[in-house]
């Protein structure tokens, strides 16, 4: 019996030593929609806090860190204070929306402790409400636009935040407003309000679009939130098998791709040349003094490629490729007629 409290009474000093910090706890904390809440993390006893520390929203497959020694995430960079002291790394959370309500982890030398929040309604004042529904589906294609809709039940009331948030799959950004220090300049120039006239509606024009924008789109006002989900769909070729060009020598030829839509922008354009000699890509051209060029700078689904003085190491076949579509044109060079007599 005695052995065994000395061995409790060891292990516990052990780790008290180890992290020189024992974490208070606190199950549940009840926060209203657009007030704020502390949730409670510190040493208790007078400890300091010295290894890594770090805040989590629902620890879990999709974890966010909300906050680390290196800063705060981008969506909460206005909302979330932290009180970095050496023995208190309480987390402040405020303009509280529904969607805050879960699971919290505060971390701290290879201890955690969990805290649930719950956000309620604030009957108060409530402000911009959304009618109930999952999220949207909206898809969109490259190179076009698309409207991110959202709006108030009542579109006259003006709700006191707007926020657009995107969810890529790996990162939480916020879209809109854009700040100076907004920290993403992938939506830069590229997002804007679409209503002038009624305030309540907070419908998003996204121009512009590349495969890359498909995700998850938050729009969030007075504690409240709508989520759309937008697909993307990239540049398409036609079905076809390998098309046959011919082209004479010290001439120019002209190998078509487009997108079935030439409005479509796709977001990686390569040319592939593989020849007797060689099999190397042709465009984006690796130097300026390229026989190659892209002809149509009017539809920027147009890929067709002008390949000038030919030669007939040319011959061979040339893929075209964007969005991960293929299309191949099997290119034969001959003698122009002169060139062939002059041989002779
Ligand atoms: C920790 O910091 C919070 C926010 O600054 C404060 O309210 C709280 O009293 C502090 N707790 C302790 C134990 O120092
Ligand atoms: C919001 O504005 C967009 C663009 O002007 C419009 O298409 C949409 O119908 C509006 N929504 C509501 C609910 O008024
Ligand atoms: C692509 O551009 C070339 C050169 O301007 C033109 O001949 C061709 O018709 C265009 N293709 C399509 C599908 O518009």
């Amino acid at each position: 019996m005695e052995t065994m409290l000395v061995c409790v009474w060891l292990v516990s000093s052990l780790i008290h030593t180890i992290s020189g910090c024992s974490l208070s706890a606190h199950r549940g904390v009840t926060g209203y929609t657009g007030g704020s809440v502390l949730l409670p993390c510190f040493c208790t006893d007078g400890g300091t806090i010295t290894t890594s520390a770090r805040w989590l929203f629902e620890p879990g497959p999709s974890t966010i860190i909300l906050w680390s020694r290196g800063g705060v995430d981008d969506p909460y960079k206005d909302r979330a204070l932290i009180s970095d002291s050496p023995g208190n790394m309480s987390l402040r959370l405020s303009d509280l929306i529904l969607s805050d309500g879960g699971l919290y982890r505060c971390e701290a030398g290879g201890q955690f402790r969990d805290i649930t929040l719950t956000v309620k309604e604030s009957l108060k004042n409530p402000g911009c409400v959304f009618s109930d529904s999952g999220p949207i589906p909206i898809t969109g294609s490259t190179g076009h636009s698309v409207v991110l809709p959202c709006a108030c039940t009542d579109v006259q009331k003006k709700p006191e935040q707007i926020k657009w948030t995107a969810d890529l799959g790996n990162s939480n950004t916020v879209i809109f407003p854009q700040g100076p220090t907004s920290g993403n300049d992938r939506y830069k120039h590229r997002v804007q309000l679409l209503d002038s006239v009624s305030p309540g509606n907070l419908s998003l024009r996204l121009s512009d679009l590349t495969l890359s924008d498909e995700g998850t789109y938050r729009c969030e006002a007075d504690g409240h939130y709508r989520d759309i989900k937008l697909t993307v769909k990239g540049c398409v070729f036609s079905d076809s098998g390998p098309i046959p060009i011919t082209g004479f020598t010290g001439h120019s030829v002209v190998l078509p791709c487009a997108c079935t839509d030439v409005q479509e922008k796709p977001e990686q354009i390569k040319w592939t040349a593989v020849t007797e000699q060689q099999s190397a890509v042709i465009f984006p051209p690796r130097s300026s003094s390229g026989r190659v060029q892209l002809l149509d700078s009017v539809s920027p689904g147009n890929l067709s490629l002008r390949l000038s003085d030919l030669t007939l190491s040319d011959e061979g076949t040339y893929r075209c490729e964007a969005d991960g579509q293929l299309k191949k044109i099997m290119l034969t060079v001959i003698h122009t007629f002169e060139e062939f007599c002059l041989k002779v």
